[in-house]
């Protein structure tokens, strides 16, 4: 059995700190020693949940970070993600070594879409329930999944999915799927946070969170995490600019009134903007 405590995914776990997006590598060989430097500044500014994946080709030098930083592994949150669906295990264990580590709080099948059948779906997740029968991982979970694709692996489930990790902002609310995630106790986890003042704005919010955010002192960006926080959704975002990495972690701290964070879900419901996986969905759906 397991030497490890599972981790709740709560406190200052809530806002991770990613190492996606602007981070990826599509070298897995070489080492990104900026990365390795900036995760290290995320450790040290107070960040204790870092995120990253296969797919990301960071799992080095997040290991390398931890290393480095003296913050003990013990005290950090490590979520990884999964999209070899082949080879789950195996997929794992190299996640393992590239990390340096012999265990990860969260694991997560990266994406629905690279299963080629329900049946592989469902096969995947199973690979992920063994995993966590053998007590590398804390928990497992899912990311990019829609309500069918969670239906799918939970015909033949034996673990729940603890989390889903979404595409959610105030512009993509996915009401619908997040009532979902409480009826089934599914934790929703958001990425990509920031679209309304990073990719889709000029937008319907901008005023309205501006004022929000100079009434308490804050940026839009926090005003933005927080808003998520608040409603206890995790947080994933990633900065490569020291002072905004300071910057976000604010949101784990400041509280807005809840009719600011009404405000800010019936503001940001006006418009609506997907950055990832337009293909997948309609225009005009908001699930
Ligand atoms: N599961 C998935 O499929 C999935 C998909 C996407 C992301 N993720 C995870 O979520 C993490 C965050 O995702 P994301 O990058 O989409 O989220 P994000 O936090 O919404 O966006 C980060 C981007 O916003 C910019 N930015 C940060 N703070 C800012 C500020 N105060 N004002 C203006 N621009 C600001 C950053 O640029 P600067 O570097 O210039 O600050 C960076 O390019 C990723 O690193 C990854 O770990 C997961």
């Amino acid at each position: 059995m397991s030497a490890h405590k599972p981790k709740a995914l709560d406190g200052s776990f809530m806002l991770a700190f990613g190492t996606g997006s602007t981070w990826r590598k599509e070298d897995s060989e070489a080492l990104n020693t900026g990365l390795i430097e900036i995760v290290k500044e995320a450790l040290q500014l107070g960040y204790r949940h870092l995120d990253t994946a296969e797919l990301y080709n960071t799992e080095r030098e997040v290991g390398e970070a931890i290393k480095q930083s003296g913050v003990p592994v013990s005290e950090i949150y490590i979520t990884g993600k999964v999209f070899t669906m082949s080879d789950v295990q195996g997929a794992f264990d190299r996640t393992l070594q590239r990390l340096g580590v012999d265990y990860v709080d969260l694991y997560l099948l990266h994406h629905p879409y690279f299963a080629k059948s329900n049946a592989d779906l469902q096969g995947a997740w199973t690979e992920l329930e063994t995993i966590y029968d053998s007590g590398k991982v804390g928990a497992i979970g899912v990311s990019n999944f829609t309500e069918d694709h969670i239906r799918t692996i939970l015909e033949t489930a034996r673990i729940r999915p603890a989390c889903n990790q979404i595409e959610l902002n105030p512009y993509l609310q996915r009401t619908q799927l997040q009532q979902y995630h409480k009826k089934q106790g599914i934790q929703t986890f958001a990425f990509s946070p920031l679209s309304p003042i990073v990719r889709a704005s000029p937008g319907p919010l901008d005023s309205d969170l501006e004022s929000i955010a100079k009434k308490h002192g804050i940026s839009t960006a926090v005003a933005l995490i927080r808003w998520a926080l608040q409603q206890g959704i995790a947080v994933a975002t990633t900065s490569t600019d020291k002072a905004r990495m300071k910057d976000h972690l604010l949101a784990l701290d400041v509280s807005l009134l809840e009719k600011e964070v009404a405000l800010i879900s019936r503001f940001g419901a006006e418009k609506h903007f997907r950055g990832r996986w337009n293909d997948k969905f309609a225009p005009d759906d908001r699930s």
